[in-house]
């Protein structure tokens, strides 16, 4: 008997149906013995607290398509990995402890960073995990991208598409916040896909004259509207300057609901234009996997699949240079992936005239 658990951990994306799909066909077609498979729920909370399901071949039939999780997902913060829960139990040894009992021979765990870091622990602690690469935010280490990215791009350009309409009919200023805290991955992309003017992302920070001096000459270009893309973690000089702690009690005490408000405001203040905010928030994370996601969630599934079958354990599955690998979770956990401010994508958006108000 071979018995595979599954659980989907952090932010959901749209291609995590589709990567689970990859796995479970893979290995029922290629097992040479019966297999079972358990699906945890809600993340790491469900081999946590023993909450599970038993799923068969037809749970995974007709999901290629359709975004969320089956199985539910949840945020159990690596931070936080061993202090007790509210009701005192180890998160570490509960985990464990479901394991050695369901006697499973492999845990896939479709994640993020923070989620990953607690799979290369279980790893640590002698269980047989894989990690997939899961995030809208393409921020993960050691590999080239991750499955929800391409799906995310599609919906926040499509919503700077939509707001590219109404800013010209009425000649406004939009600051478009796109998701990314720590990086700018969708901002960059979609930022680009989507013709917007100034592109602001935490990698770059900015200054607010130079934001200004950008609207400003697309106006004296014709432009009757201009498009800020901004990435939640947009981030001025002054505060890239700041002492980390600093910079987190700023953002702590701010009124505004989110960054792109007071970006707004600044802009109307010094231009005198009006200026409106639009703020897609999750639908970036909503509806259905775009094309590419879905193949590169059953490269993803098939491979890790492929993986256990060998027997083999303790890597994330990733995409170097066009090639699916497998990178160990030692080296994976606790690193961040970012736009490299010199890159090909960023110096040809300079060359269009995109500023991202550093200069
Ligand atoms: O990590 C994915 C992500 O969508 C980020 O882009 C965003 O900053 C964050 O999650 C939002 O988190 P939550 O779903 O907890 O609001």
């Amino acid at each position: 008997m071979l018995r595979i658990g599954l659980l989907t951990s952090g932010g959901d994306c749209q291609a995590l149906n589709a990567t689970m799909r990859g796995i479970v066909k893979t290995i029922y077609r290629n097992a040479k013995e019966p297999v079972e498979v358990y699906g945890f729920e809600d993340g790491y909370q469900g081999l946590i607290y023993e909450r599970y399901r038993m799923l068969d071949w037809a749970d995974f039939s007709g999901i290629l398509s359709q975004g969320g999780t089956i199985l539910g997902t949840s945020r159990t913060p690596f931070k936080l990995l061993d202090t007790p829960e509210a009701d005192g139990v180890n998160k570490v040894e509960a985990m464990k402890h479901t394991y050695k009992k369901l006697k499973l021979d492999c845990l896939f765990m479709l994640g993020g960073n923070g989620s990953t870091k607690t799979a290369n622990r279980l790893s640590e602690e002698g269980l047989n995990v894989i990690a997939l690469p899961k995030t809208i935010d393409n921020d993960t280490w050691g590999t080239d991208k991750t499955f929800g990215f391409t799906s995310a791009i599609d919906v926040a350009t499509r919503c700077i598409d939509d707001i590219h309409t109404t800013a010209s009919s009425h000649g406004r200023v939009f600051v478009i916040e796109i998701m990314g805290h720590k990086v700018g991955w969708i901002p960059l992309y979609a930022g680009v896909a989507g013709g917007a003017d100034v592109i602001l992302i935490p990698e770059i920070p900015y200054d607010m004259d130079n934001v200004v001096k950008a609207i400003d000459q697309r106006e004296k270009d014709g432009g009757r509207f201009a498009i800020v893309v901004c990435a939640e973690g947009a981030i001025t000089k002054q505060e890239a300057a700041m002492p980390k702690k600093e910079y987190k009690k700023k953002v702590a005490a701010r009124v505004k609901p989110s960054v792109a408000y007071g970006i707004a405001d600044e802009i109307a203040k010094r231009t005198g234009r009006e200026v409106r905010v639009a703020v897609p928030g999750h639908t970036q994370r909503g509806g259905q996997p775009d094309a590419q996601d879905r193949i590169f969630a059953t490269q993803c599934g098939v491979e890790a699949a492929l993986g256990c079958l060998e027997g083999k354990y303790g890597y994330m599955i990733a995409s170097v240079n066009g090639k699916m690998v497998r990178v160990p979770l030692k080296d994976v956990a606790g690193k961040l992936k970012y736009v490299d401010p010199k890159s090909d994508l960023v110096r040809e958006a300079r060359a269009l005239g995109i500023s991202f108000g550093d200069k």
